[in-house]
Protein backbone atom coordinates (compact mmCIF):
# COMPACT_ATOMS: atom_id res chain seq x y z
CA UNK A 1 0.00 0.00 0.00
CA UNK A 2 1.00 3.69 -0.74
CA UNK A 3 0.32 6.71 -0.63
CA UNK A 4 -0.95 7.94 -3.28
CA UNK A 5 0.15 11.72 -2.60
CA UNK A 6 3.42 10.90 -2.54
CA UNK A 7 4.41 11.76 -6.66
CA UNK A 8 7.26 9.55 -5.59
CA UNK A 9 5.12 6.47 -6.30
CA UNK A 10 5.56 6.30 -9.75
CA UNK A 11 4.54 2.59 -11.84
CA UNK A 12 3.86 1.71 -14.92
CA UNK A 13 1.68 -0.77 -16.71
CA UNK A 14 4.78 -2.59 -17.87
CA UNK A 15 6.32 -2.49 -14.01
CA UNK A 16 2.97 -2.75 -11.54
CA UNK A 17 5.39 -3.90 -9.08
CA UNK A 18 7.37 -0.52 -9.23
CA UNK A 19 4.82 0.77 -6.47
CA UNK A 20 6.77 -1.14 -3.94
CA UNK A 21 10.02 0.59 -4.29
CA UNK A 22 9.01 3.78 -4.30
CA UNK A 23 9.38 5.11 -0.58
CA UNK A 24 10.38 9.18 -0.92
CA UNK A 25 13.71 9.46 -3.13
CA UNK A 26 14.16 6.25 -3.47
CA UNK A 27 12.44 6.15 -7.53
CA UNK A 28 13.36 8.39 -10.32
CA UNK A 29 10.69 9.27 -12.82
CA UNK A 30 10.99 8.20 -16.52
CA UNK A 31 8.02 9.43 -18.01
CA UNK A 32 5.93 12.17 -17.20
CA UNK A 33 1.97 11.35 -16.39
CA UNK A 34 -0.45 11.52 -19.15
CA UNK A 35 -2.94 12.70 -16.94
CA UNK A 36 -2.25 14.07 -12.97
CA UNK A 37 -4.47 15.93 -11.19
CA UNK A 38 -3.19 17.45 -7.70
CA UNK A 39 -5.03 18.54 -4.58
CA UNK A 40 -8.19 18.91 -6.48
CA UNK A 41 -11.01 20.98 -4.89
CA UNK A 42 -13.73 20.85 -6.92
CA UNK A 43 -18.00 21.54 -5.54
CA UNK A 44 -21.38 22.13 -7.20
CA UNK A 45 -22.52 24.97 -5.19
CA UNK A 46 -21.00 27.86 -3.76
CA UNK A 47 -19.27 27.37 -0.19
CA UNK A 48 -19.56 22.97 -0.53
CA UNK A 49 -16.50 21.50 -1.67
CA UNK A 50 -17.18 17.62 -3.46
CA UNK A 51 -13.31 17.29 -3.75
CA UNK A 52 -11.39 17.68 -0.78
CA UNK A 53 -7.50 18.09 -2.29
CA UNK A 54 -7.72 14.35 -4.19
CA UNK A 55 -4.53 13.69 -5.99
CA UNK A 56 -4.58 11.07 -9.19
CA UNK A 57 -1.60 10.02 -11.88
CA UNK A 58 -2.57 7.80 -14.81
CA UNK A 59 1.05 7.05 -16.72
CA UNK A 60 1.21 6.23 -20.11
CA UNK A 61 -0.44 2.88 -21.10
CA UNK A 62 -2.02 2.38 -17.71
CA UNK A 63 -5.58 1.27 -16.33
CA UNK A 64 -6.59 3.27 -13.46
CA UNK A 65 -9.72 2.14 -11.50
CA UNK A 66 -11.03 4.41 -9.07
CA UNK A 67 -13.30 2.74 -6.35
CA UNK A 68 -14.48 4.10 -3.25
CA UNK A 69 -18.77 4.43 -1.30
CA UNK A 70 -21.57 6.33 -3.37
CA UNK A 71 -21.04 9.68 -3.04
CA UNK A 72 -17.67 9.58 -2.47
CA UNK A 73 -17.22 12.21 -5.55
CA UNK A 74 -15.82 9.52 -8.11
CA UNK A 75 -18.24 11.31 -10.86
CA UNK A 76 -17.79 14.44 -9.70
CA UNK A 77 -13.67 13.92 -9.84
CA UNK A 78 -14.32 12.69 -13.55
CA UNK A 79 -16.76 15.89 -14.20
CA UNK A 80 -13.99 18.10 -12.83
CA UNK A 81 -11.02 16.42 -15.23
CA UNK A 82 -13.20 17.35 -17.91
CA UNK A 83 -13.94 20.33 -17.47
CA UNK A 84 -17.87 20.24 -16.02
CA UNK A 85 -17.01 20.99 -12.28
CA UNK A 86 -15.42 23.66 -11.52
CA UNK A 87 -11.83 23.31 -9.71
CA UNK A 88 -11.82 26.10 -7.26
CA UNK A 89 -7.85 24.71 -6.14
CA UNK A 90 -5.42 22.48 -7.87
CA UNK A 91 -4.39 21.42 -11.49
CA UNK A 92 -4.87 19.51 -14.19
CA UNK A 93 -1.83 18.76 -16.67
CA UNK A 94 -2.10 16.38 -19.55
CA UNK A 95 1.40 15.74 -20.38
CA UNK A 96 3.16 18.16 -18.91
CA UNK A 97 0.43 20.77 -20.12
CA UNK A 98 -1.96 22.78 -17.82
CA UNK A 99 -5.44 21.67 -18.33
CA UNK A 100 -7.18 23.01 -15.65
CA UNK A 101 -10.56 24.28 -16.12
CA UNK A 102 -10.42 24.06 -19.99
CA UNK A 103 -13.97 23.50 -21.39
CA UNK A 104 -14.65 20.24 -22.42
CA UNK A 105 -14.79 20.62 -26.26
CA UNK A 106 -11.03 21.75 -25.87
CA UNK A 107 -10.29 18.74 -23.30
CA UNK A 108 -11.39 16.84 -26.70
CA UNK A 109 -9.14 18.58 -29.04
CA UNK A 110 -6.17 18.30 -26.20
CA UNK A 111 -7.10 14.65 -26.32
CA UNK A 112 -9.53 13.74 -23.59
CA UNK A 113 -12.39 11.61 -23.72
CA UNK A 114 -14.83 11.27 -21.54
CA UNK A 115 -17.98 8.41 -21.01
CA UNK A 116 -19.98 9.61 -18.26
CA UNK A 117 -22.21 7.44 -16.12
CA UNK A 118 -25.45 8.18 -17.63
CA UNK A 119 -27.22 9.65 -21.09
CA UNK A 120 -23.94 9.10 -23.04
CA UNK A 121 -25.60 8.24 -26.50
CA UNK A 122 -28.15 10.57 -28.58
CA UNK A 123 -30.87 7.81 -28.97
CA UNK A 124 -32.22 8.93 -31.83
CA UNK A 125 -29.32 8.89 -33.80
CA UNK A 126 -28.14 5.66 -35.60
CA UNK A 127 -25.03 3.73 -34.32
CA UNK A 128 -22.82 5.12 -37.26
CA UNK A 129 -24.32 9.15 -36.62
CA UNK A 130 -23.44 8.90 -33.09
CA UNK A 131 -19.90 7.65 -34.63
CA UNK A 132 -19.38 10.91 -36.39
CA UNK A 133 -20.66 12.97 -33.73
CA UNK A 134 -17.60 11.54 -31.18
CA UNK A 135 -15.30 12.65 -34.68
CA UNK A 136 -17.32 15.93 -35.40
CA UNK A 137 -13.70 17.68 -34.59
CA UNK A 138 -12.17 16.20 -37.13
CA UNK A 139 -14.50 14.92 -40.10
CA UNK A 140 -11.63 13.53 -42.46
CA UNK A 141 -10.50 10.96 -40.58
CA UNK A 142 -14.09 9.38 -40.12
CA UNK A 143 -13.14 6.37 -42.37
CA UNK A 144 -9.82 5.49 -40.94
CA UNK A 145 -11.31 5.90 -36.91
CA UNK A 146 -14.40 4.09 -38.02
CA UNK A 147 -12.29 1.19 -39.21
CA UNK A 148 -10.23 1.05 -36.23
CA UNK A 149 -13.80 1.22 -34.05
CA UNK A 150 -15.47 -1.17 -35.99
CA UNK A 151 -12.62 -4.11 -35.48
CA UNK A 152 -13.28 -3.17 -31.47
CA UNK A 153 -16.54 -3.14 -31.58
CA UNK A 154 -18.00 -5.33 -34.40
CA UNK A 155 -21.58 -5.54 -33.27
CA UNK A 156 -21.83 -1.74 -33.80
CA UNK A 157 -20.43 -2.70 -37.35
CA UNK A 158 -22.73 -4.94 -37.88
CA UNK A 159 -25.78 -2.62 -37.01
CA UNK A 160 -24.35 0.85 -37.76
CA UNK A 161 -27.78 1.76 -39.18
CA UNK A 162 -29.74 0.81 -35.75
CA UNK A 163 -31.31 3.48 -33.74
CA UNK A 164 -28.77 4.14 -30.28
CA UNK A 165 -32.08 3.96 -28.12
CA UNK A 166 -32.87 0.79 -29.17
CA UNK A 167 -29.67 -0.92 -28.01
CA UNK A 168 -29.17 -3.39 -24.83
CA UNK A 169 -27.84 -1.55 -21.47
CA UNK A 170 -24.17 -3.34 -22.60
CA UNK A 171 -24.66 -2.41 -26.24
CA UNK A 172 -24.92 1.51 -25.37
CA UNK A 173 -22.01 1.07 -23.08
CA UNK A 174 -19.89 -0.14 -26.15
CA UNK A 175 -21.30 2.58 -28.64
CA UNK A 176 -20.50 5.18 -26.01
CA UNK A 177 -16.80 4.09 -25.58
CA UNK A 178 -16.78 3.78 -29.24
CA UNK A 179 -17.91 7.25 -29.98
CA UNK A 180 -15.14 8.83 -27.34
CA UNK A 181 -12.95 6.58 -28.98
CA UNK A 182 -13.71 8.53 -32.46
CA UNK A 183 -10.89 11.11 -31.52
CA UNK A 184 -8.08 8.53 -30.49
CA UNK A 185 -7.82 10.41 -27.13
CA UNK A 186 -4.73 10.28 -25.02
CA UNK A 187 -6.76 9.41 -22.16
CA UNK A 188 -10.07 8.07 -21.74
CA UNK A 189 -11.99 8.96 -18.42
CA UNK A 190 -14.76 5.81 -17.78
CA UNK A 191 -17.81 6.67 -15.08
CA UNK A 192 -19.14 2.98 -14.38
CA UNK A 193 -18.85 1.44 -17.81
CA UNK A 194 -20.30 -2.04 -15.84
CA UNK A 195 -23.19 -0.33 -14.19
CA UNK A 196 -26.41 -1.86 -14.64
CA UNK A 197 -25.22 -4.64 -16.64
CA UNK A 198 -25.80 -8.17 -16.08
CA UNK A 199 -22.24 -10.49 -14.65
CA UNK A 200 -21.47 -11.64 -17.98
CA UNK A 201 -22.35 -8.53 -19.70
CA UNK A 202 -20.16 -6.39 -16.64
CA UNK A 203 -17.20 -9.16 -17.57
CA UNK A 204 -17.26 -8.81 -21.55
CA UNK A 205 -16.88 -4.79 -20.71
CA UNK A 206 -14.26 -5.25 -18.29
CA UNK A 207 -12.85 -7.53 -21.07
CA UNK A 208 -13.54 -4.90 -23.49
CA UNK A 209 -12.11 -2.30 -21.57
CA UNK A 210 -8.54 -4.42 -20.77
CA UNK A 211 -8.24 -4.58 -24.59
CA UNK A 212 -8.48 -0.68 -25.34
CA UNK A 213 -6.19 0.12 -23.15
CA UNK A 214 -3.36 -2.87 -24.00
CA UNK A 215 -4.04 -1.54 -27.59
CA UNK A 216 -2.82 1.87 -26.28
CA UNK A 217 -5.07 3.61 -24.70
CA UNK A 218 -4.73 4.99 -20.78
CA UNK A 219 -7.68 4.98 -18.97
CA UNK A 220 -9.10 6.57 -15.53
CA UNK A 221 -12.19 3.95 -14.85
CA UNK A 222 -14.94 4.37 -12.07
CA UNK A 223 -16.24 1.15 -11.21
CA UNK A 224 -18.89 0.23 -8.66
CA UNK A 225 -18.17 -3.23 -8.93
CA UNK A 226 -15.18 -2.35 -7.22
CA UNK A 227 -13.22 -5.94 -6.79
CA UNK A 228 -13.37 -6.54 -10.40
CA UNK A 229 -12.32 -2.90 -10.72
CA UNK A 230 -9.21 -3.91 -9.03
CA UNK A 231 -8.55 -7.54 -11.12
CA UNK A 232 -8.31 -5.34 -14.25
CA UNK A 233 -6.39 -2.31 -13.52
CA UNK A 234 -3.17 -1.65 -12.99
CA UNK A 235 -3.49 0.88 -10.10
CA UNK A 236 -6.28 1.98 -8.11
CA UNK A 237 -7.73 4.78 -6.04
CA UNK A 238 -10.33 4.37 -3.36
CA UNK A 239 -12.00 8.07 -2.82
CA UNK A 240 -14.16 8.58 0.01
CA UNK A 241 -15.46 12.08 1.24
CA UNK A 242 -13.80 13.95 -1.63
CA UNK A 243 -10.07 12.45 -1.06
CA UNK A 244 -7.65 9.60 -1.56
CA UNK A 245 -8.31 7.39 0.85
CA UNK A 246 -5.89 4.36 -0.35
CA UNK A 247 -3.77 3.93 -3.37
CA UNK A 248 -1.69 0.71 -4.71
CA UNK A 249 -1.98 -1.70 -7.16
CA UNK A 250 -5.39 -3.34 -8.26
CA UNK A 251 -3.69 -6.22 -6.12
CA UNK A 252 -1.98 -4.50 -3.37
CA UNK A 253 -5.53 -2.73 -2.59
CA UNK A 254 -7.62 -5.90 -3.00
CA UNK A 255 -5.54 -7.60 -0.69
CA UNK A 256 -5.29 -5.08 1.50
CA UNK A 257 -7.76 -5.76 5.13
CA UNK A 258 -8.90 -2.27 5.46
CA UNK A 259 -9.81 -1.46 2.00
CA UNK A 260 -11.31 -5.08 2.44
CA UNK A 261 -13.05 -4.58 5.56
CA UNK A 262 -14.10 -0.61 4.83
CA UNK A 263 -14.56 -0.66 1.02
CA UNK A 264 -14.96 -4.23 -0.38
CA UNK A 265 -17.76 -5.53 1.66
CA UNK A 266 -17.76 -8.12 4.26
CA UNK A 267 -20.49 -9.86 3.63
CA UNK A 268 -19.38 -13.60 3.68
CA UNK A 269 -17.95 -12.89 7.19
CA UNK A 270 -21.18 -11.28 8.29
CA UNK A 271 -23.09 -14.24 6.80
CA UNK A 272 -20.84 -16.84 8.77
CA UNK A 273 -21.13 -14.77 12.16
CA UNK A 274 -24.85 -14.52 11.40
CA UNK A 275 -25.46 -18.59 11.10
N1 LIG B 1 -25.18 18.48 -9.99
C1 LIG B 1 -24.98 18.42 -8.67
N2 LIG B 1 -25.33 19.44 -7.86
C2 LIG B 1 -25.11 19.39 -6.52
N3 LIG B 1 -24.56 18.36 -5.89
C3 LIG B 1 -24.18 17.30 -6.64
C4 LIG B 1 -24.38 17.28 -8.06
N4 LIG B 1 -23.90 16.11 -8.54
C5 LIG B 1 -23.44 15.43 -7.46
N5 LIG B 1 -23.62 16.15 -6.33
C6 LIG B 1 -23.23 15.73 -4.96
O1 LIG B 1 -21.83 15.45 -4.94
C7 LIG B 1 -21.55 14.34 -4.10
C8 LIG B 1 -20.69 13.35 -4.87
O2 LIG B 1 -21.43 12.88 -5.97
P1 LIG B 1 -20.79 11.97 -7.08
O3 LIG B 1 -21.84 11.79 -8.14
O4 LIG B 1 -19.48 12.54 -7.50
O5 LIG B 1 -20.52 10.61 -6.26
P2 LIG B 1 -20.04 9.20 -6.77
O6 LIG B 1 -18.87 8.82 -5.95
O7 LIG B 1 -19.89 9.20 -8.24
O8 LIG B 1 -21.28 8.30 -6.33
P3 LIG B 1 -21.96 7.02 -7.05
O9 LIG B 1 -21.12 5.83 -6.65
O10 LIG B 1 -23.32 6.96 -6.41
O11 LIG B 1 -22.00 7.25 -8.53
C9 LIG B 1 -22.89 13.78 -3.67
O12 LIG B 1 -23.13 14.20 -2.33
C10 LIG B 1 -23.88 14.41 -4.61
O13 LIG B 1 -25.13 14.61 -4.01
MG1 LIG C 1 -20.88 8.27 -9.80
Amino acid sequence: MTDATDPTNASSASSPEATHATQAGTATLEREPVLSAKNLVAGYLPGVNILNGCDLDCYPGELIGIIGPNGAGKSTLLKALFGLVSIREGSVTLQGEDITNLKANKLVQAGVGFVPQTNNVFPSLSIEENLQMGLYLRPRKFAERLEVIYDLFPVLGQRKGQRAGSLSGGERQSMAMARALMMDPKVLLLDEPSAGLSPVRQDETFIRTRRINKAGVSIVMVEQNARRCLQICDRGYVLDQGKNAYSGTGKELADDPKVIELYLGTLAKDVDSAR
